[in-house]
């Protein structure tokens, strides 16, 4: 035993003496420190992501582009590099080494925005890969670029003769080429300012695919930032980020119109709370919706399972307990009150709670912005506020719909792909609404078929595209399709124009394929 100790002291003596030299005594080894640093981390990588777009927002940023490139010779697949790249006011020169820093921010504490540590920007970017670097440029003003490189660092490139670590000085740039090229492409008066957090030595990246990467990235924004994207247009991968509510009363969010159903809400709460270690006061917003039992389901005769659930469903699915959202950006989502658990029936009941960020301490909000952990002093104001019997009150309306259902076929009668998927499949019974249409697919009920790689098509066997059905079947077959897409066009506005608009257009002009 005294052995032991012995070696463990003698081991303390000899780190010691090697740090001693080279390093100076403020709070952190700053090695260990990043090394520890990277891996406390984010839930995911979206989580880390969110944090660089909270910056690009916080900027005033109109447009803000996950930008993915990859290595010469290299997977196409894969990318080796991943860019944030905004048109926000850009960093000063002698702020980009602090923003760099851990604790480096010019908004301490702040309770207005998004960010307020001064932590988000060096640990998102640890979190996903080895070598950062910030590319900021101010308007009429050069573009400078510094980065920290963490290998370089082991290696002792960045500490001086002193002891310190010294970032390097911002320094004149060039845009590296597939950031120069989004650029060129997407800026027609060029890049007036703005910031570029590029990303490499990717080495903690959850994906294996850009593909999977581009679809995880596109679905969790859509709701995280679903009430910021009407000011900041967001992309990744060029794609642009659609809002979708989680509670789905936005008319101008997606999947609000997808189909005849809709959420139906409950009167909003606000409510006041003081927060006694700052002794300010912040509102907590309380938005309330219950939806129909057939709200997931692409036949509303038949349960959400398998391949009839519909766009909604994975958000109900993945969203589903109380939404927490922080200055209007999305951070958790709980199942568990102390009250009462929400079990899978549930999903059919939406609950947010949008606070402001005055609160954080009461909501027990963490540095990296991505989790809640409510104190009992906020559980006693909601339940003041009638959460409680707000949430029966859900329960009991879902349950009621439910009971009032036409008959649903269960879900283990239902078979599940192609011959019984809704989509390829004419809907029966209520969901019949156009006799000729649908005696049309019920002599022929696949609609669409299933190419060899899994992605469907229309069946040109069908009568309504080999010309059997008649013209007047497959007119108002059209007429209906285009009325929805003029719904949903004027449920989501510009975005369904920019989809369907050419084509609609050319229709319009009779221009139609020979
Ligand atoms: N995209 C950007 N545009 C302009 N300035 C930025 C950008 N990203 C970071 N900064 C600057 O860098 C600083 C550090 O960013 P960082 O995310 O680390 O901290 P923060 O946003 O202030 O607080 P938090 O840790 O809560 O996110 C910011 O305070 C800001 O001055
Ligand atoms: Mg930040």
């Amino acid at each position: 035993m005294v052995d032991m100790r012995d070696d463990v002291v003698l081991k303390q003596s000899l780190y010691a003496a090697e740090r001693g030299a080279s390093t100076r005594h403020g709070l952190t080894i700053d090695e260990a420190f990043i090394r520890g640093i990277r891996h406390i981390g984010y839930r995911s990588n979206l989580h880390a992501f969110a944090e660089l777009i909270d910056n690009s927002i916080q900027a005033y940023a109109q447009r803000v582009d996950l930008v993915f490139g990859y290595a010469k010779g290299g997977s196409a697949k894969k990318p080796d590099r991943i860019a944030v790249i905004d048109d926000g006011h850009g960093i000063p020169a002698a702020m980009m080494r602090l923003a760099m820093m851990w604790g480096g921010t010019h908004r301490e504490d702040d309770r207005e925005g998004l960010g307020r540590y001064g932590y988000g920007l060096p640990c998102a970017a640890v979190s996903i890969g080895r070598r950062f670097t910030v590319i900021s440029k101010l308007e009429n003003g050069p573009i400078l670029q510094t980065c920290l490189d963490l290998d370089e660092l082991e290696k002792g490139a960045y500490r001086t003769q002193t002891g310190h670590i010294l970032l390097p000085e911002a320094s004149p740039a060039q845009l590296p080429d597939f950031i120069e090229e989004h650029v060129n492409r997407n800026y027609p008066l060029g890049w007036q300012s703005g910031t570029v957090i590029l990303l490499e030595k990717l080495d903690r990246v959850e994906w294996t695919t850009a593909l999977g990467m581009r679809s995880n990235l596109l679905r969790h924004l859509s709701v995280t930032y679903h009430k910021i994207l009407e000011l900041t247009a967001l992309y990744v991968d060029d794609t642009r980020v659609r809002a979708v509510d989680p509670l789905f009363l936005t008319p101008s969010a997606d999947h609000f119109a997808l189909d005849d159903d809709r959420a139906i809400a409950l009167e909003p709460v606000a409510i006041t709370i003081r927060n006694p270690r700052t002794n300010r006061e912040g509102i907590v917003e309380l938005r309330y919706a219950w939806l129909p039992p057939t709200f997931g389901a692409l036949d509303k005769q038949r349960d959400a399972v398998g391949l009839n659930a519909n766009e909604r469903f994975s958000f109900l699915k993945d969203y589903h307990g109380l939404v927490f959202s922080r200055n209007g950006r999305l951070i958790d989502v709980h199942t568990r009150l102390p009250w009462t658990v929400f079990i899978n029936n549930d999903r059919y009941i939406r609950v947010e709670i949008e606070f402001s960020a005055v609160l954080d301490e009461l909501f027990g909000v963490t540095t990296s912005k991505q989790q809640v952990s409510v104190s009992d002093q906020i559980w006693h104001a909601l339940r003041q506020a009638g959460m409680h019997k707000a949430i029966e009150q859900l329960r009991s309306k879902v349950k009621e719909a439910k009971l009032n259902r036409p008959r649903i076929i269960p879900a283990e009668l239902q078979r599940e792909p192609t011959s019984r998927s809704p989509m390829m499949q004419a809907p029966t019974g209520a969901g019949r609404r156009n006799s000729s249409v649908s005696s049309v697919a019920e002599r022929s009920p696949s609609l669409l078929v299933r190419n060899p790689d899994g992605g469907l098509r229309a069946n040109s066997s069908h009568p309504l595209f080999d010309g059997s059905a008649g013209a007047a079947a497959c007119g108002q077959a059209l007429k209906k399709l285009v009325d929805m897409l003029a719904g949903h066009s004027s449920s989501t506005g510009a975005r369904t124009d920019y989809e369907y608009g050419d084509l609609l257009a050319r229709w319009s002009k009779s221009a139609w394929p020979d």
